[in-house]
C-alpha cells in the first residue's frame, strides 16, 4: 500500500474550472455514439412513440432526414430497426431485400455516404408472436425458440442487410453460435467486409420496454429469459464474450448499460476489441420522464450517467440522446 503524505488534500486540484477540465480524464464525444432509429415500412409520416418521447416510428423519407439532420450535427453511426408491414410465425421479412431497414439502409449510402449504417439483426420485430427465433414445441409441450432453425434465419438477415450496403450487423437475438451463422453467411456471399457488432452480453431486462412499444415487438405469450441472459449472473458475461469473439466479432456490446458498469468493466479488461455499450430505451425513458415533471437536470444527468458509461471502459455508446450530446459536448 502506498503511503499517503500527510499533507494531502485532493480539494486542491478541485478549485478552478479549468483545472478540473484538465485533469478530467473520461471525456465524452459525438464521434463515440450511435443513434438508434426505426423506420416502419408502412408510415408514410412519422408516429411519436410514446414512451420514447422526441423518437418516432419513421417513413423512409423521415427517416432519412433524420438521419441527414444528425450528421450534420456531428453524429456518424446510426443503429436501424425496422418495422414490417406484416409479421409472421417465420419472421419472414426480416430478410426482404425490399424491407424497411434495407431500403433505408440503401439511401443513407447513397446521399450520406460518410455515415456508418448498423443493422439490428434479429426475428422479434418480424414475428407474429414476437419471440427473437423459430418457436418450437418444447419436451413440456410449450412453446420454446430453437436456437439452431433460427441461425439460418439471422444469417439471412444479415446478408440482406450487407447487401443492401449495411457496414456492420449487430446480432441481438442471443442464440448460441449466431455470430459463427452470420458470419459464414456474409463471408459465403461476398461480404467478407461487412463487420459485426455482437449484443454479447444481453441481459433480459425490463429496460427494454418501451422499446418493444417503438417495435411493437414484445412477446405475445412468454418472455425472453430462456434466452437473454440473467441480471443476477456474473459468470456468463465473460463466457458470452469470449465465445462471440472466437466466433468472429469485431466488436462486442453489452446491454443495459447503467446498471451493468460493472460488467462493462470487466469485459474491457479482459479484451481490446472495441466494446459497445447500450444506453437503452427504459434507461432513457426514466430520465426523461423525471426531467418532465421537473426532478432532474435532464442534461446533467444525460453527461454524468453516459460519462460514466464510458469511464467503466465502453468506447462506443448507443443512445436515444445521441442528438442532444452532439450538441451538448
Ligand atoms: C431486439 C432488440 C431489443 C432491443 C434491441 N434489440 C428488444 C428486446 O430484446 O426485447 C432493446 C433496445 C432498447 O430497449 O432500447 N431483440
Amino acid at each position: 500500500m502506498l503511503e499517503l503524505p500527510h499533507s494531502l488534500r485532493l480539494r486542491r486540484l478541485r478549485r478552478h474550472p479549468t483545472l478540473r477540465r484538465m485533469l478530467a480524464g473520461v471525456r465524452l464525444s459525438a464521434d463515440e455514439l450511435i443513434a438508434p432509429l426505426f423506420v416502419h415500412q408502412q408510415l408514410s409520416a412519422p408516429r411519436e412513440i410514446p414512451s420514447l418521447p422526441g423518437h418516432c416510428q419513421h417513413s423512409l423519407d423521415s427517416a432519412l432526414d433524420t438521419v441527414r439532420r444528425w450528421a450534420d450535427r456531428g453524429l456518424g453511426a446510426v443503429l436501424l430497426f425496422g418495422i414490417p408491414a406484416r409479421k409472421d410465425d417465420r419472421g419472414t421479412g426480416a430478410w426482404d431485400d425490399a424491407g424497411a431497414v434495407q431500403k433505408l439502409t440503401g439511401r443513407i449510402k447513397q446521399s450520406l455516404p460518410q455515415v456508418v449504417v448498423i443493422t439490428d439483426v434479429c426475428l422479434c420485430e418480424y414475428t407474429d408472436h414476437g419471440h427473437c427465433g423459430l418457436l418450437k414445441t418444447g419436451r413440456d409441450g410449450g412453446a420454446e425458440v430453437d436456437n439452431d432453425a433460427t441461425l439460418e434465419l439471422l444469417a439471412r438477415t444479415a446478408v440482406s442487410h450487407a447487401r443492401a450496403g449495411a457496414d456492420i450487423v449487430a446480432p441481438s437475438a442471443m442464440m448460441d453460435h449466431q455470430v459463427r451463422a452470420i458470419r459464414q453467411g456474409l463471408d459465403a456471399e461476398g461480404f467478407a467486409d461487412t463487420a459485426i457488432l455482437s449484443y454479447a452480453v444481453k441481459y433480459a431486462s425490463s429496460f427494454y420496454r418501451p422499446f418493444r412499444e417503438a417495435a411493437q415487438s414484445a412477446p405475445r405469450e412468454g418472455d425472453r429469459r430462456g434466452y437473454q441472459m440473467d441480471y443476477a449472473n456474473a459468470r456468463q458475461p465473460m463466457l458470452e464474450a469470449l465465445s462471440d469473439l472466437q466466433e468472429g466479432a469485431d466488436m462486442l456490446m453489452v446491454k443495459p448499460a447503467a446498471a451493468y458498469l460493472d460488467v462493462i468493466h470487466r469485459i474491457r479488461q479482459r479484451v481490446d476489441v472495441p466494446l459497445a455499450a447500450y444506453h437503452v430505451s427504459g434507461e432513457y425513458a426514466c430520465i426523461k420522464a423525471a426531467a418532465r415533471a421537473g426532478w432532474l437536470d435532464e442534461k446533467a444527468a444525460v453527461l454524468e450517467v453516459t460519462t460514466a458509461i464510458k469511464r467503466a471502459g465502453a468506447d462506443l455508446i448507443i443512445t436515444y440522446y445521441a442528438e442532444d450530446l452532439a450538441q451538448w459536448l
